[in-house]
């Protein structure tokens, strides 16, 4: 499939997409944004993709926020149906897909930006990352759910106040919140994505997305995380990936994991 704004490679069971819009600094337009669905739910179903990384070209932005040149004169309505639509095909996208999802947050991740790493399952992050919520100094709010992520992620005071001063934070006070897992240099970066993702990849895929789904649940308004959990654990049962695992411990053997 070829792509105007985002590169995707796969190797070794780990498909990359590099958002590459970088004289933009990787800003989030309507296009980008189709194809990052696009891109991602190829990976999803793709047998060989056993990890997805996202990470953004060049050595300054992950992401700088949805492009504000596209919405700059947008109607209520129109503001709305944006945030609406980009939650649905990207970032509630990501947070729901099966395959593991790792951010590397390579430079500045703002506004939509960061809402895209908080969608990843979990981030690492260069030693350069900046991370921030800046929309109130544009007049509008974050719309593509970091409201809700960044409190889950590192507390409501912190959200409020990252949010209220649109401020940006360095990677070692993210790494000090819980924002990122890891802080490394912007060399070692995507090495370190993929040393994670190797180690992930040893593992049932059929049983991690169910992990993912029953971890989700405790953020789902309505939804009784327990029994999902309970729900997800007892189908592993049924599955050639838990036989395997299984047999293979009994048999003190690396397991070989059928599924995906
Ligand atoms: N939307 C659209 N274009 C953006 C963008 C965004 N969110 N962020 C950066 N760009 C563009 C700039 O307009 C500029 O384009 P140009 O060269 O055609 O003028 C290019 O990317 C480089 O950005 P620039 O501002 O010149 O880089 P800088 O190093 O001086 O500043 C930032 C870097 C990240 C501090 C600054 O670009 C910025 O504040 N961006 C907006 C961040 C933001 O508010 N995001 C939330 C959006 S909801």
């Amino acid at each position: 499939m070829n792509y105007e704004n985002i590169l995707t490679t796969t190797q070794n069971g780990i498909t990359t997409i590099t958002i590459n819009r970088p004289s933009k600094l990787n800003a989030l337009n309507k296009a980008t944004i189709e194809e990052l669905h696009q891109a991602l739910d190829t990976a999803n179903t793709d047998k060989n993709t056993k990890v997805i990384i996202v990470t953004g070209s060049g050595e300054k932005a992950f992401v700088a926020g949805a492009d504000i040149s596209e919405f700059a004169n947008f109607s209520v309505e129109k503001g709305g149906k944006l945030a609406a639509k980009g939650q649905e095909i990207l970032f509630d996208f990501v947070e729901n897909l099966s395959t593991p999802v790792i951010a590397a947050v390579n430079g500045f991740a703002l506004g939509g930006g960061l809402e895209l790493a908080m969608s990843a399952h979990f981030r690492v992050a260069s030693d350069n990352a900046k991370m921030g919520l800046p929309e109130v100094s544009l007049g509008v709010i974050p719309g593509y759910g970091g409201t809700q992520r960044l409190p889950q992620l590192v507390g409501k005071g912190r959200a409020m106040e990252l949010v209220m001063t649109a401020g940006m934070i360095d990677a070692s006070t993210a790494l000090n919140y819980g924002l990122v897992n890891h802080v490394v240099t912007q060399d070692e970066l995507l090495p370190l994505a993929k040393k994670l993702a190797s180690k992930i990849m040893r593992n049932s895929s059929v049983a991690i997305g169910k992990a993912i789904k029953a971890v989700n649940a405790n953020y789902k308004d309505g939804v009784n995380g327990f029994s999902v959990e309970i729900e997800a654990f007892g189908a592993c049962f049924g599955t050639e990936d838990f036989k395997e695992g299984t047999t293979a411990f009994l048999e003190k053997r690396k397991a070989d994991f059928p599924g995906k």
